[in-house]
């Protein structure tokens, strides 16, 4: 079936089954291997992208039910202004290691920092929780995302 999803300010048509994951849409129709598997059962946060600015896990969401929404992805994230906040916090605090968990981190946190400009500890940790990080830079991520927001003035 051919679905028409507007991902990063682009429409793209795809055809592919309704029930097909949108993370592999992104991944293997449309060629952005930015967003990563890690579960596929909604567990550790990788494959985090925006759906009209709220952070949604691509590996259980059918394409079918994306409808006319907005897709943000780790590709285009940068071009927005809580997005370069968030990845030059990032930057300055060194967070990443290994990298692979770190797209969905980024857009985990760029969700948060767009619907709250000065989240408290607590506010981090649970937009954050559902977000798993072999390496453990969680402690990297929480000082990355309060300098971003200082940066929120
Ligand atoms: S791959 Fe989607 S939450 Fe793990
Ligand atoms: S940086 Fe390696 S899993 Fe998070």
């Amino acid at each position: 079936m051919v679905f028409a999803i507007k991902v990063n300010g682009t429409t793209h048509t795809v055809d592919v089954d309704g029930d097909t994951p949108l993370l592999w849409v992104l991944r293997d129709v449309l060629g952005m291997t930015g967003t990563k598997f890690g579960c596929g059962m909604a567990l550790c946060g990788a494959c985090t992208v925006h759906l009209d600015g709220v952070a949604i896990r691509s590996c259980i969401t059918f394409v079918e039910s994306v409808g006319d929404s907005a897709i943000t992805t780790i590709e285009a994230i940068g071009a927005t202004a809580v997005g370069a906040k968030i990845q030059k916090a990032w930057l300055d605090r060194e967070v990443v290691q290994c990298g692979y968990c770190q797209s969905g981190q980024i857009m985990s946190a760029s969700a948060l920092l767009a619907s709250n400009a000065h989240p408290t500890d607590s506010d981090i940790d649970a937009a954050m929780s559902g977000n798993i990080c072999r390496c453990g830079t969680y402690l990297r991520i929480r000082e990355a995302i309060k300098q971003a927001a200082q940066s929120n003035g």
